[in-house]
């Protein structure tokens, strides 16, 4: 299949919405061929509205597959696929009552292949790298984006090589190198494992599917807020908090709910859910550059909590989270690691999941959005886990050394 051949005929163009640029599809896209800042795929929002209705996406299936007609590839395209999507939102009564909440729910991530939400975003930028005719894929991660990228590059018969943190949990290192991906550990964060990639995996020989390095891992995180959407009847929550390292998924969720309004699957009137970025006070770039007013943010110096997802000094994606933040009347909290460890296990313990750190950390925020107040009783929230529990060990470990909190035990 050419290259041509491969994508999504209503995909219009990919545009850099920081310098206005724009740019097709005729040859590989990384970043802005002009300012180098992340790419946002454009589709023909008015032909889809006209030919694809909301009752048909059925016809594609329950995983997030079932959204083609705004995924950048043909449907004739033989993706590798490995049943990424169409994940839970499962409703939390008793978690509810306890931060007192009329509605809370949790989009439960930990049932997508290699167990997180980073199989949406991976699934695509594979694919997009066999539509391009890449020989390879290369990304820093800190750990789940490692392990996806490996899998589906095993599956695409593609070599993959990823450079984790030296400290990354072993249940990550171990599965990527049992999809057959060349590991290394770097000393210090997620931002030295992309100086290695600089290095180690040049082009044209590797392609770069690093958070917003390529334009196609946004495209397949946002099918979590057409999956939102879909799930609560079309309609759409009052507050969604979102772990948030590099930001894809909430970049991509606000993009969702836009597009959504569009197509009319959504009605233009309704008032778009208000986005939290939630961080650790160990590492909470975005939230001291909400909090200063910035529209970009410094390098977090000496990033550091078990929630290896969170530990993102310098987000690459900054300008752009920020705006879906400020657009949707969001805002941006930062929660203590104590927090974040007695939230995990409070969801363990009324709800029955075991649940990530990156997940405890939503609920800790909501805890903190009801005490000032901005979050109201009366409301509609979406809580995250975007990953499983079982590759944080050492997390869970901590979490249960901590005295039992107060609200669990009540
Ligand atoms: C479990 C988990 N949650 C949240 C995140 C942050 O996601 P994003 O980079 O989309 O902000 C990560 C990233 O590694 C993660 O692994
Ligand atoms: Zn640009």
């Amino acid at each position: 299949m050419s290259m041509r051949n491969a994508f999504n005929p209503y995909l219009l163009a990919l545009d850099c919405p920081a310098c206005g640029g724009t740019c097709d599809l005729s040859q590989p896209r990384n970043v802005c061929p002009t300012c180098g800042k992340p790419l946002v795929a454009r589709y023909d929002l008015v032909r889809i509205k006209a030919e694809v209705p909301r009752d048909s996406l059925g016809r594609f299936g329950t995983d997030l597959w079932r959204y083609r007609a705004v995924l950048p590839f043909a449907a004739d395209f033989p993706a590798v696929r490995l049943g990424e999507g169409g994940t839970p939102l499962l409703p939390l009564a008793r978690l509810g009552d306890s931060a007192g909440v009329a509605e809370l729910w949790m989009k439960a991530e930990a049932g997508n292949p290699t167990a997180s939400f980073k199989a949406r975003g991976l699934v695509m930028a594979v694919n997009g790298a066999l539509a391009f005719g890449a020989r390879g894929i290369a990304l820093p991660s800190a750990g789940n984006a490692g392990s996806a990228a490996a899998a589906y590059a095993a599956a695409a018969g593609l070599p993959c090589r990823v450079a984790v943190p030296e400290d990354t949990p072993e249940a990550f290192i171990l599965e990527q190198q049992a999809f057959g991906a060349e590991v290394r550990l770097v000393k210090g964060t997620i931002a030295d494992a992309g100086k290695l990639i600089a290095e180690w995996c040049k082009a044209p020989d590797w392609w770069n599917v690093a958070t917003f390095k390529e334009p196609f891992r946004l495209e397949g995180k946002k099918t979590l807020g057409y999956e939102i959407a879909e799930q609560l009847g079309w309609t759409l929550p009052d507050v969604i908090l979102y772990p948030t390292g590099g930001g894809t998924g909430l970049v991509g969720m606000w993009r969702a709910f836009l597009e959504m309004q569009e197509l009319g699957w959504l009605p233009k009137a309704i008032p778009l859910p208000r986005l939290v970025s939630v961080q650790v006070a160990g590492c909470a770039p975005i939230v001291r550059a909400f909090d200063a007013g910035e529209s970009s943010a410094q390098p977090w110096v000496d990033a550091h909590t078990v929630a290896s997802g969170l530990r993102v000094p310098s987000p690459f994606a900054d300008a752009l989270i920020l705006r879906a933040v400020r657009e949707t009347h969001g805002t941006a909290v930062a929660v203590s690691e104590a927090d974040m460890l007695d939230a995990m296990r409070e969801i363990a313990q009324l709800e029955g999941t075991f649940v990530c750190p990156e997940g405890g950390a939503t609920l800790a925020a909501l805890k903190q959005l009801r005490a000032s107040g901005e979050v109201r009783a009366n409301e509609r929230v979406v809580i995250y886990d975007t990953g499983s529990g079982l590759k944080y060990l050492d997390a869970w470990r901590q979490a249960l050394a901590r005295r039992v909190p107060q609200d669990a035990s009540a």
